[in-house]
Parts: C-alpha cells; structure tokens; sequence
C-alpha cells in the first residue's frame, strides 16, 4: 500500500514581535487579559510588503533542505491559506515559481484555520491514488492583514507566519505500524458560516474585508468537534488513544487545546503548545508547532502524531502520522 512520509519540515516567522503589551496601547486591552482566556503572550506580524507567498517559500526552503530534495524533484505544491497575495492565480503557483518547481501541480486550498489538515488529507490522497510521489504542504498565513485592529474582541488572537511538510510516496503493509499518514478525516458545517467569517471578499463586497467572530460559539463548538473527529481518525488509522505520542493541534487557545486534550483523555504532557510565542496563525499554526518540536527533538521517528483542527465555515479535520 502506498503511504505519505513525511521526510522533513521547516518554519518560518516574520521578525517583528508583537507583545500583548503592545496591544495593550493600541485597543482596551491588557496582558492579563489576554494570557488569562488564550494563553496568548505574543505574536509575530509580517512586515510591509512581505507576502503570505514570501512565508511559505522561506518555510519550504527550511522543509525541502530537511528532506535532501530540490524543489525540481516535487510534483505536486498545496499551499493552504486564507490570506492569499492576490485573488487569483493561486499563492501556490507563485511559491512554485520562486522555489524553481517547474513540472507537476500547484493550489491552494481554502478552509481557513483547518486548511493545514484539509491540504495534507488532499496530498495524502494524491499519494495514494498514484497522482503524485513527492509533495509539498505548506500553510501560510498573514492574517495581520484582515484583522480590524479596533476590535479587541478579534485582533489580540492571530499572528502570522508559515509551515511545510514534505511527503513522499513510499510501500508499506497497510497496516498501523506503517511509517506515513495512517489516516485522515475531515468535515464541514455551512450552516455556521456566519459564526467566523471575513466582511469583505471578491463576490460580496469587492473589498477585503475583516475578520468577525463570535467567539463563545466557536470555542463551544471547537472542544466538541475537534475531539470527536480527532477520535474518529484515531480509529480510522487503527491505533488507540493510549499509543499517541504527542497531539500537534491547531493552535487557537490554549483553553481549546486544553479542554480537547482533557475530553480525549490524553495527558497535557502529549501536547505541542506554541500559541503562547505565535497566537493563532490559521493554516500555519500546525506545520509550525510540528516543525518546533521536531527541531528541538521531542517529536522523534517512529512516534505517533496526531493533528487536528477546525475553522471558519465551519471545516475541521484530524491525522494520524507515523513519523
Ligand atoms: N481584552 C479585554 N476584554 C475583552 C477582550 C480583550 N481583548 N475581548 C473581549 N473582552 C471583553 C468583552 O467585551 C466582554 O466584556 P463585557 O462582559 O463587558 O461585554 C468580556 O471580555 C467577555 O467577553 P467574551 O467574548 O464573553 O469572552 P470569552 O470568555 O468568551 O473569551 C475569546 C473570548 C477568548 C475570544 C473566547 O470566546 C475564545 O477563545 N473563543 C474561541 C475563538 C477562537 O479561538 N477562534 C479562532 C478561530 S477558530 C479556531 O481556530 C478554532
């Protein structure tokens, strides 16, 4: 059975740190605050000019560079984001072109705070299918830029910033203890549109836009979903709860991380926690956690990982890799 290994990752964020402190004097706000409901302490801005499309090519480099690959041997480039340079073409093509990736495939894939694990189920079935060998998944956000800066409600919670994975197609047994991603699931709610979503857009307003939330509902919603898909591709791939070594979730909150991590029943021990340095960074959030605790050696190979998030629309999907 062919399988998705996952043969090196890498991060980047943007230089400048934005502190609570910070946040503090532009909106009615104050550190407490905010470390108290998120757990947030700071996040990183993408600087003037510097694109969604500049974050997920310096994360692709990092990645690509990890695995021993030039861009020259990928055929297939998804790049999930929210946030892209430009309405169309995709940021994929662009990240495509400044890599020197010239054959095979490049998109974007759009579902928002999920869009990680929506953009490794979508490479994952391509591997498996035969449509593709070697790919690269990147999440890349600038979500600075659809922030309303006056509503302390929303612009305390999001940072930007990018991750890559680089799969590749390899034989296993088709069993659980194969190396590479042993399942994935995913799902979606329409009727919560309105839950978390952008003011602004192509069709609607032929404006950007703004980020609106309420976010009670969210969080509400998060901790049941999440836990529930994240069971449901726990056993799709075959392993039980017990044999995870460590949930790399979608980085939102840490109260959401929490309260998830307690309804599965796995130990906070087993959880990576960036949000703390990088606030929500969207699509981004996962490949960034992942790439951070593999760089400083507690992810290891062989272990068993677990990914899981949920976004505006509502969309949310889980993962189960073996490193
Ligand atoms: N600083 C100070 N006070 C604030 C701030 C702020 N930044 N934001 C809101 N408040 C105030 C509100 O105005 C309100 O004041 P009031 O009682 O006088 O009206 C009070 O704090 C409580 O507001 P709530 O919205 O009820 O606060 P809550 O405890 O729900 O916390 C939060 C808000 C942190 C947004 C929470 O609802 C949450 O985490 N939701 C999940 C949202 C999320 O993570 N979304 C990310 C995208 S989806 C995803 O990734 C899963």
């Amino acid at each position: 059975m062919r399988r998705s290994c996952v043969i090196g990752c890498g991060s980047y964020l943007p230089k400048q740190v934005l502190t609570n402190d910070d946040l503090a004097d532009r909106v009615q706000t104050s550190d407490a605050w905010i470390v108290e409901r998120t757990g947030i302490r700071e996040r990183h801005i993408a600087a003037e000019g510097e694109m969604t499309s500049d974050l997920a090519r310096e994360a692709a480099q990092v990645a690509l560079r990890a695995a021993g690959l030039d861009a020259a041997d990928l055929d297939l480039l998804v790049v999930a984001t929210s946030t892209p340079d430009n309405t169309f073409p995709a940021t994929a093509t662009r990240v495509q072109a400044q890599l020197g990736m010239t054959g095979g495939a490049a998109f974007d894939v759009q579902a928002v705070c999920a869009g990680f694990v929506f953009a490794l189920a979508t490479a994952d079935n391509f591997i498996k299918a035969g449509q593709a060998n070697t790919a690269l998944v990147i999440g890349a956000e600038c979500f600075s830029r659809i922030l309303d800066w006056e509503d302390r409600t929303t612009c305390v919670l999001f940072g930007d910033g990018a991750g890559a994975v680089v799969l590749r197609a390899e034989e296993g047994q088709g069993n659980s203890d194969d190396k590479g991603v042993l399942s994935t699931r995913l799902h979606s709610d329409g009727r919560h549109y309105d839950l978390l979503y952008v003011d602004g857009g192509v069709s609607s307003t032929q404006s950007t836009g703004h980020l609106r939330m309420t976010g009670r509902e969210v969080f509400r919603h998060a901790v049941v979903n999440l836990a529930a898909v994240t069971e449901e591709a726990i056993a799709a791939a075959g392993v039980s709860t017990d044999a995870v070594d460590w949930l790399v979730p979608h980085q939102a909150n840490k109260r959401i991380l929490d309260a998830t991590a307690r309804r599965l029943g796995l130990p906070a021990e087993k959880m990576i926690v960036t949000v703390e340095h990088h606030a929500n960074t969207s699509a981004a959030s996962i490949p960034l956690a992942f790439s951070e605790a593999v760089g400083d050696g507690r992810i290891c190979p062989g272990q068993l990982i677990v990914v899981e998030a949920m976004g505006g629309g509502f969309t949310w999907g889980a993962g189960v890799i073996r490193l």
